[in-house]
């Protein structure tokens, strides 16, 4: 299935209007929206153009893999779900009836409100396609990050409980926790930390001598939650968080990588390359493959055609792989796939020497298989891993979804009521809160019916394609093709879109009622001991 370009949806080009003016505007902490230069976690999350991302830090459109998603959901079909990383090994699961997992987490700061639904509804979907699901509640971050009593952390956590039961999180299947009552993820997390180092942190988060050792803490905490799913078992993992988050999960992926027993990469010769000088040794062996006298091409070889060849890779990636090849001199230039040693105790080496099978060369701290592909590899020293006690954690994916657009324009946030809707609103402030959204409307009803309206830039299409048009992807695009084509008012639109939204909140909020029971029968930390 392919996306429909013509369909409502908030990924069409001219959204980069809207962000503009979302981006210009002053946000509520006062700082003005800069997003050019960084992703912050604990910043105000306007993102004034979603393209950056790809290019800055290389989030892949979501739109990519969307072919490859059974039954997509909603939020992806309509491009809300716009960027992820790494996101196949879950999908190829996900098909093939093969263990997955998805996680996310809250920080409990306020009320939940319909941007965390959209959280909710992406754990829920990989749950109801086999996925073990996890919702925790970031307590530790709320407290060290945001500066919130323990009282108010645990009345939010509840909230943010009830709505994702309510909206048909299934307790039995998956699991609830918070992090300050999760000994595995405190353990998980006293051990990643011993992988990283201040410098990392200030890199890339900003943090200084001034940043209090707790907040720290909650990002170990927030890399244990990461790859707790894997802790009895290595699965492929989405995150499904805004991109604000991207900052963790990369981080998460690279301290996923350094606890490895194993590295596994491609080697031409017995020595080590950078990636560049790896790419050079690899077309110096394809060109010269069968071009040499004796059969066989020597480190020599390659040189002497790396100084007559013109490449125009970076100069020290040059330098550096005629150095090691002159150095190798007539050593054979052979491909093979290598496992390098990281983290691996003796017993485990030594069981990878015995587990490689075929033609191999040993080394002190590196294995080479002449037989072997990179997957297999790959398989092979996870193996050796988790037979010697290794997590073998698979890089950790995620998905990312568009903020929503604050119904007063700005960005949509917890600290402005009028901002957003809360799941805990009474259902007659939502409906009144809809009707006086701002909209994309024009400034007389005559030129709304000449021009038509502007619906990519209009919060309350949004709440349509977000939330209210559901799962009818009809419904949601005879409200865009109205609204464009000038025979939709904003007038009765925000009252049909008032009305959908009292009926919402009148019907999640009784299901919140009826889960208040499956809470109390939870094993979870309601209430902190402190
Ligand atoms: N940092 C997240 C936030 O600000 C909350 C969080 C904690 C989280 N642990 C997580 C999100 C693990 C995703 C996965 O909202």
């Amino acid at each position: 299935m392919t996306r429909d370009t013509d369909a409502p949806g908030t990924a069409e080009p001219d959204d980069d209007r809207r962000s503009d003016a979302r981006a210009k505007s002053v946000l509520p902490d006062g700082g003005a929206a800069s997003d050019d230069v960084a992703l912050d976690p604990w910043g105000s999350s306007a993102i004034s153009d979603y393209r950056k991302l790809f290019e800055q830090f290389g989030i892949e459109e979501f739109d990519e893999v969307l072919p490859e998603v059974p039954s997509p959901h909603y939020l992806m079909r309509r491009g809300v779900i716009f960027g992820h990383r790494d996101y196949r090994p879950v999908l190829e699961a996900m098909c093939e009836d093969e263990p997955f997992a998805a996680l996310s987490g809250f920080m409990p700061t306020g009320d939940p409100h319909i941007g965390h639904k959209l959280v909710f509804d992406e754990l829920i979907w990989h749950q109801e396609r086999g996925g073990d699901a996890y919702g925790l509640i970031a307590d530790l971050e709320a407290h060290s990050a945001r500066g919130l009593s323990w009282d108010e952390i645990d009345e939010h956590a509840r909230d943010y409980l009830l709505s994702l039961l309510a909206l048909g999180f299934d307790p039995d299947e998956g699991e609830l926790y918070r992090q300050s009552a999760n000994r595995d993820v405190q353990d998980l997390a006293f051990e990643l930390g011993a992988e990283a180092n201040f410098s990392e942190l200030q890199a890339i988060y900003g943090f200084d001598g001034e940043t209090d050792v707790s907040h720290m803490q909650s990002v170990v905490t927030q890399m244990a939650d990461i790859l707790y799913p894997q802790i009895d078992e290595p699965k492929p993992t989405v995150i499904p968080v805004g991109p604000d988050q991207d900052p963790h999960v990369r981080f998460a992926r690279d301290l996923a990588a350094r606890t490895r027993y194993f590295g596994v990469t491609q080697a031409y010769a017995s020595f080590e390359a950078t990636p560049a000088e790896r790419a050079l040794l690899g077309r110096a062996y394809e060109t010269l493959d069968g071009e040499v006298e004796d059969g066989t091409v020597r480190c020599v070889n390659a040189a002497e055609w790396l100084e007559e060849a013109d490449v125009d890779d970076p100069v020290d990636a040059l330098e550096g792989a005629l150095e090691k090849l002159h150095a190798a001199g007539k050593e054979p230039l052979r491909p093979r796939t290598r496992f390098l040693d990281r983290n691996a105790t003796d017993e485990a080496f030594e069981a990878l020497i015995e587990a490689v099978e075929g033609e191999k060369r040993v080394y002190d701290a590196h294995i080479d298989s002449f037989e072997l592909s990179r997957e297999e590899a790959e398989e092979l020293a996870r193996e050796v891993e988790l037979a010697h006690g290794g997590y073998g954690f698979r890089a950790p994916s995620s998905i990312y979804h568009r903020f929503m657009t604050g119904l007063t324009g700005g960005k949509m946030s917890s600290s402005i009521p009028a901002s957003h809707i809360s799941l805990l609103d009474d259902p007659e402030t939502g409906y009144d809160k809809v009707n006086s959204a701002t909209t994309a409307g024009r400034e007389t009803a005559e030129l709304q019916r000449e021009l038509g309206g502007e619906a990519d830039k209009c919060p309350v299409y949004e709440l349509y394609a977000y939330l209210l048009a559901g799962d009818d992807d009809g419904f949601a695009k005879e409200v865009y093709d109205e609204c464009v084509g000038g025979e939709r008012l904003c007038g009765d639109c925000k009252e049909q879109a008032a009305r959908l939204m009292r009926e919402f909140l009148e019907e999640h909020q009784e299901k919140r009622a009826e889960a208040e029971t499956l809470l109390e029968e939870l094993d979870f930390e309601l209430e902190s001991e402190r």
